[in-house]
């Protein structure tokens, strides 16, 4: 099989919805530090770009979750895979997604990070599948809302791959 890969978003616009969620999140913490909570892998490129344009000081910390676990279906509640290295009670945080689809992750891991006693919890996500939710999930800051295709790239990947494109693509798969 053959990988396509056509743009979706471009760098461009990518970089210029980055900018514009910065400016939104450093108005909105004026007097506060921040603390991203990045869920990892994907989240990892948004993240950091997302970081940058921030100016003031950004706090990182990194998750890594499972929703599934061993199984198929969701057991209902995550798996955390790599936690925290420390405390996010009283801080003021955002967690950082690549991608929200069916929103059950999010929903979750919202639910066990909110039991830590944080001063406040928000969500950021670069791309949401709107037509996919199976849960209602609020985000605060959202870059765009995406057809239900299988998208590649700035994070995501197919099978490991295709993380560091600086752009959104759509895969399809073509016989040789
Ligand atoms: C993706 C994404 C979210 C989750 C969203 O992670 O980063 O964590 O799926 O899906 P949901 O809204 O249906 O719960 P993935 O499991 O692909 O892991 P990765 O980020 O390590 O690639």
């Amino acid at each position: 099989m053959i990988e396509k890969i056509q743009t979706l978003i471009s760098k461009q616009n990518i970089d210029e919805k980055i900018a514009e969620i910065a400016s939104m999140i450093e108005k909105d913490y004026e007097h506060k530090d921040i603390h991203f909570v990045c869920v990892l892998k994907g989240g990892v490129v948004f993240t950091v770009d997302l970081a940058r344009q921030i100016n003031k000081n950004v706090y990182l910390h990194f998750m890594d979750v499972s929703s599934y676990g061993e199984d198929t279906k969701s057991s209902g509640d995550i798996k955390i895979l790599m936690d925290l290295d420390e405390s996010i009670k009283d801080k003021h945080v955002i967690i950082v997604e690549d991608i929200i689809d069916s929103g059950m992750t999010l929903n979750m891991l919202k639910k066990r990070l909110l039991g830590r006693n944080p001063a406040s919890l928000k969500i950021c996500a670069l791309l949401n599948k709107e037509c996919n939710k199976t849960d209602n999930i609020d985000i605060d800051y959202l870059g765009f809302n995406i057809p239900d295709e299988f998208v590649v790239g700035y994070g995501l990947d197919y099978a490991q791959k295709y993380r560091n494109l600086n752009y959104i693509g759509i895969i399809s798969f073509e016989e040789e």
